[in-house]
């Protein structure tokens, strides 16, 4: 049958009722505390405090690091699954670090929508900004929570406005905040006309619930004071006027986004921006791919991965790829092939995570996010189907911004450190350059907290001291052209020429004028800052 809507198949009610999503913000906005009161709302944690400590471990190399000795806590957060009500959620988390950005992009390629949180009295902050934006080039719909509402915040008029100049989409209030700072006692449920009021005693209570016939409504007396009211009926009268009403389409389009008020830390809003995910938030979406399509109720399995965790027991070089699925019904033992190499994968202990815990995955639906425990085989990029040829496209990978020559302690141990480099790279924590010339590796970063978290990882899992120094070179580019005109062009430039970890070309320079060069000496050649993973 088709959907009216959508004019397309309605999926079956498995995959119908899955969301997936992820939480984009700045630092400090309030992630960690909404994302601990999703999983506790979703019975995937008993108690608030569980994944507390996350949100700030990540902003320090020490704690970064002490995270990461710890990798089965924050493996098992970078996808989360629970369910709430009828539906199933999958919250992919995105690195909170700006100098993970790459791999926050390639997360957001895993998932159907973003719930973006801002903090009602900072507004929209340039992280929040960047992580729009690649939102916006998904066209992702987007659902805002605007946290903090119980300290001092901005203005609700303000706020709104912001969101629509400098992110260019249409807000739709989904409540009304009442009163605010200390005087924020609530929200009106602008779809619902219901008064939702916030226990401040105890930060863990569910809000409570008044049902109201209309703003109008003599009830609302008993629970709002005269002052509030009449601010509150003024404002929503003016917000009814000025601001578009929710427009569902319009929000699976990425055009609109519906705002929450709330506060996490009190457990305020939490549950009506869940219903929000649920309601407006879009099922498992087509995946592009290559030559076709892959459409979410298709019988077959596809799945693509778009993370590798690896080392997480440093005695096993093991690693986890996290694998999107984007169609079919998977089931444990399946005989899947793998793309790339053609090569058939028997996937026997796929597993899902939940918030402290990972557990043998029995079965997924299109939606559904598994790791595969595997040796190096899965990269990211690469598809799993039932045998035919498909290529999921769109994950990029980025020129890196900082190049750093490394070396090992020991120069006898430069095979151990190529292995070392091969593994991150795969990984996808950097970029690794082999010079065409003279020995040793160029590595490049988005961040210098990158280039730190790799000298202490090679040194954990490898037990291997490593230097990192200053290379000649400042950029890196892609080579693209028929082979000949590559293989010619890197040899008239053999001083520039490197090969990345799947031997493709790259152009390092330290000079934007070099770049310009190329563009007009080497007409059959084309230079770029990203290339398609696969
Ligand atoms: P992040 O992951 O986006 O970086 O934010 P996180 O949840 O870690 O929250 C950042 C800070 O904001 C935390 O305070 C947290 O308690 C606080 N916070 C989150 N939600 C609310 C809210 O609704 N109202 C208020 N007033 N504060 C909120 P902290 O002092 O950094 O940590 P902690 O000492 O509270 O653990």
């Amino acid at each position: 049958m088709l959907d009216t809507q959508t004019n397309r198949p309605e999926l079956p009610p498995e995959i119908a009722r899955r969301r997936t999503f992820a939480i984009i913000s700045h630092p400090d906005a309030g992630k960690t505390t909404l994302t601990e009161k999703f999983l506790l709302y979703g019975g995937a944690i008993q108690m608030a405090g569980q994944v507390r400590a996350k949100g700030e471990a990540r902003r320090t190399r020490s704690d970064f690091m002490q995270m990461e000795k710890d990798r089965g806590i924050s493996v098992s957060a970078s996808a989360m699954s629970f369910d709430f009500g009828k539906f199933r959620f999958n919250l992919v988390d995105t690195p909170g670090h700006s100098d993970f950005s790459e791999d926050t992009y390639r997360t957001l390629t895993a998932v159907d929508a973003a719930v973006m949180v801002v903090d009602g009295a900072k507004g929209v902050e340039s992280q929040t900004q960047k992580l729009f934006e690649v939102c916006r080039l998904r066209d992702l719909p987007i659902l805002t929570f605007c946290n903090k509402m119980d300290r001092e915040s901005r203005d609700t008029f303000d706020i709104i406005d912001e969101i629509q100049e400098n992110l260019a989409i249409d807000v739709s209030p989904a409540s009304w905040p009442i009163g605010v700072g200390r005087e924020f006692m609530g929200t009106y449920d602008m779809l619902n006309d219901r008064l939702e009021l916030m226990d401040r005693a105890d930060r863990n209570v569910v809000a409570e619930s008044v049902q109201i016939e209309s703003l109008d409504d003599p009830k609302l007396a008993d629970h709002v004071p005269e002052h509030l009211l009449e601010q509150l009926r003024e404002e929503v009268e003016m917000a009814k006027e000025l601001l578009p009403k929710l427009d569902p389409q319009a929000v699976l389009e990425g055009h609109m986004t519906p705002i929450w008020f709330g506060s996490a830390i009190n457990s305020f809003g939490v549950k009506e921006l869940m219903d929000g995910i649920g309601t407006y938030g879009p099922e498992p979406q087509i995946q592009t791919a290559e030559p076709r399509k892959i459409a979410p109720e298709e019988k077959k399995v596809a799945g693509f991965v778009f993370k590798v965790q690896a080392n997480m027991d440093p005695k096993h070089r093991d690693r986890v790829a996290f694998v999107r699925m984007a169609s079919g019904h998977f089931k444990r033992g399946m005989k899947l092939t793998h793309v790339r190499t053609k090569k058939p994968m028997a996937i026997s202990n796929p597993v899902l995570f939940l918030a402290s815990d990972r557990e043998l995955a029995e079965e997924a639906w299109a939606g559904d996010i598994i790791g595969i425990p595997n040796h190096g085989q899965l990269r990211i990029g690469d598809t799993l189907t039932e045998g035919e040829a498909l290529r999921v496209s769109g994950i990029p990978s980025f020129a890196p911004e900082l190049l750093q020559g490394v070396r090992a302690g020991d120069p006898l141990k430069a095979k151990h450190l190529e292995k070392a480099l091969m593994q991150f790279a795969e990984e996808g924590a950097a970029k690794v350059f082999k010079p065409m010339i003279g020995s040793g590796f160029i590595v490049g970063v988005v961040g210098q907290l990158q280039f730190e978290v790799l000298a202490s990882r090679i040194e954990m899992e490898y037990g291997l001291p490593v230097r990192f120094d200053q290379s000649q070179f400042t950029s890196a580019r892609w080579v693209h052209g028929d082979r000949k005109a590559v293989e010619k062009f890197a040899d008239m430039n053999k001083q520039h020429i490197s090969y990345d970890n799947d031997g493709d070309v790259v152009f390092l320079t330290r000079l934007q004028w070099d770049i310009d060069r190329v563009a007009r000496d080497y007409p059959d050649v084309t230079l770029s800052a990203t290339k398609e993973m696969m």
